[in-house]
């Protein structure tokens, strides 16, 4: 299905290789010169597009899957059981098992992994096994200023603060067979800042070393900003998180472990949409266009879409609107994207094309009054390949059944 003609047809997601090579290249680089013992784990949720879990396979990324549908997908497409990072807190007991037999990476989250533990322990006396246990520590008492994922602080992980994860360790201690090896540092910010990153690793080196904990790796997660100019990149987070670590742990004995989402694939994605129509209403002008709010945040959420306009034609010699509103392709009265102040008059056939697009939008997407839309992925000589063609009820239909009479 390769080709070397531009797709037309709107609306679809647009995967540059180079970009999703350089972002890549960042990472490994990044990784390789302040730590040099690391593996890339890659969220698969971010975006599970089964092409993008492939190329990540061959560059060598782990799958950081957090339910058995996502370990499941990561099997089929190539990823061995050792290469799987197990993360959350609805596992799957049978998944659960699979992976720590094949000798993947683990990281409890909940009270009955620790009853699945002393449980698997028992059932595998001549088994040695590796398990990570993620952190729950006050992000923000450390780093008052900075901005949290929720007001109350994360939800995930064993609590630092009131011992429960000190327990959750004993309890591990006490298994002849286990190794609490790891620890699992992920939370989300909205700041994505630098210092977060080294006041998380600071409390990486806090927990071992008070607990006396040898490890073989410590995960960072993910939650870095990637694709913006403006912003920090990989090179500016790991050489604090290895500076911080360092006062710890020796490279030759920890893995670090990267599970980057978004910041990997925002600068390669981009979502390509086309006016259809202007509408006057009252003293308003909206322009329709073929993708949506659902396309790009089906939580609707966001009020800010990063994004460039390709006129059809020149754009210089148009009226300009002093208010013109980017409306989405459902019918739904929300489904109103952004607004252009005192721009060239839009017209049918102009493309409004959404940058960093890459994450949390492609596997989000509801089936809502149209399906998924294609995906292609631009090679860096130009040609195009089709990695996912538009869904239509082909494959709405699959596994639905109706009933004659009723
Ligand atoms: C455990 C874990 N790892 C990695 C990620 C990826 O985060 P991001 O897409 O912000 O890099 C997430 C996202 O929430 C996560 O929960």
């Amino acid at each position: 299905m390769r080709k070397s003609m531009k797709p037309i047809q709107t609306p679809f997601f647009r995967i540059r290789e180079q970009s999703l090579q350089y972002d890549v290249s960042l990472l490994r680089q990044s990784l390789a010169d302040n730590w040099g013992n690391y593996i890339m784990g890659y969220s698969v949720k971010t975006n599970s597009l089964p092409w993008l879990l492939n190329y990540l396979k061959n560059q060598g990324f782990y799958a950081e899957v957090v339910s058995r549908m996502e370990y499941d997908l990561a099997l089929r497409l190539g990823f061995p059981g050792r290469h799987i990072i197990y993360n959350g807190p609805i596992k799957d007991k049978k998944t659960f098992e699979a992976v720590l037999l094949a000798g993947g990476y683990i990281n409890l989250d909940s009270n009955y992994e620790l009853e699945w533990m002393e449980e698997l322990s028992r059932l595998y006396p001549n088994r040695h096994f590796r398990v990570g246990l993620r952190v729950n520590c006050d992000l923000f008492a450390l780093c008052p200023e900075e901005i949290p994922a929720t007001r109350e602080g994360g939800r995930f992980g064993y609590c630092y603060e009131n011992g429960i994860l000190k327990a959750a360790i004993d309890r591990l201690l006490r298994l002849p067979n286990v190794w609490a090896a790891g620890l699992h540092m992920h939370s989300s910010t909205q700041s994505r800042s630098i210092k977060i990153f080294g006041a998380l690793a600071k409390m990486a080196v806090t927990i071992a070393r008070e607990y006396n904990l040898s490890l073989d790796y410590v995960d960072m997660g993910g939650g870095y900003f990637g694709g913006r100019d403006d912003m920090p990149d990989y090179r500016d987070y790991f050489q604090e998180i290895c500076k911080e670590l360092s006062l710890y742990f020796d490279p030759q004995k920890t893995v670090l472990i990267a599970e980057p989402g978004v910041s990997l694939i925002s600068r390669a994605t981009t979502f390509e949409t086309s006016v259809i129509d202007v509408k006057d209403i009252r003293d308003r002008k909206y322009v329709v266009t073929d993708g949506s709010r659902t396309n790009l945040n089906p939580l609707v959420t966001r009020h800010v879409y990063p994004h460039h306009i390709e006129y059809i034609s020149d754009a210089s010699v148009r009226n300009r609107e002093t208010s013109q509103w980017i409306c989405g392709a459902t019918c739904m009265e929300y489904d109103k994207l952004f607004e252009i102040t005192d721009g060239a008059a839009l017209i049918p056939g102009d493309k409004i094309i959404y940058d960093t697009a890459g994450g949390y939008t492609m596997c989000l997407n509801p089936l809502f009054i149209n399906y998924f839309p294609a995906v292609y992925i631009e090679h860096a000589d130009g040609t195009v390949f089709t990695a996912r063609k538009p869904w239509s009820n082909e494959e709405y239909l699959q596994k639905s059944y109706v009933e004659d009479k009723v």
